[in-house]
């Protein structure tokens, strides 16, 4: 018999990210938030004192050194969600999340450069007239993913 598992599972990364502690307070909500594992594309990621639940030591953490080996590492039947300012990206509020995704975002400075947002199966924007936060628009993404899409989450974190 086969079992059927609606809830998926979704990890979160970034493409060349700058500031480290964007990435710490990214990690964090990915964790409390429900994300599967997290990783960066072409620079490794430095312990931050942002991520006060050491995020690294609960679910994994990958370092893809370039998009490729990103796409050669996906899980089985995963989809690539680019999130990006991008005329052909589809509003969060109509997207529907694939039941197994990997999110990626951009670098601070240049944001999905056009080659890897090419390789990503769909493409979401947030509202607004400027760019967020990085840290913060993963967030949203997650929150959106996580309404839409229910899932357990991880227990409170008590050291
Ligand atoms: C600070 S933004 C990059 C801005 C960059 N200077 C540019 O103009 O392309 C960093 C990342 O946050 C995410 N981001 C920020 N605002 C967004 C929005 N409104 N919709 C989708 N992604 C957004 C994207 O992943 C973006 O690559």
């Amino acid at each position: 018999m086969q079992t059927k598992n609606e809830q998926g599972f979704f990890a979160i990364g970034i493409y060349r990210h700058k500031t480290e502690h964007n990435i710490g307070t990214l990690w964090r909500s990915a964790y409390v938030l429900g994300s599967s594992y997290i990783f960066t594309v072409g620079k490794k990621y430095k312990k931050q004192t942002s991520d006060v639940v050491r995020t690294w030591s609960r679910i994994p953490l990958f370092y893809y050194p370039e998009m490729e080996d990103l796409l050669q590492n996906i899980p089985y039947d995963c989809r690539i969600v680019g999130i990006e300012i991008d005329d052909n990206a589809v509003p969060l509020a109509e997207f529907e999340h694939p039941l197994r995704a990997i999110y990626l975002l951009g670098s601070e400075d240049f944001g999905l450069p056009p080659a890897v947002k090419e390789k990503c199966h769909f493409l979401v924007r947030l509202p607004g007239n400027s760019s967020l936060n990085v840290a913060v628009t993963g967030g949203i993404v997650l929150h959106d993913r996580i309404t839409k899409i229910p899932i357990d989450l991880p227990p409170n974190h008590k050291e």
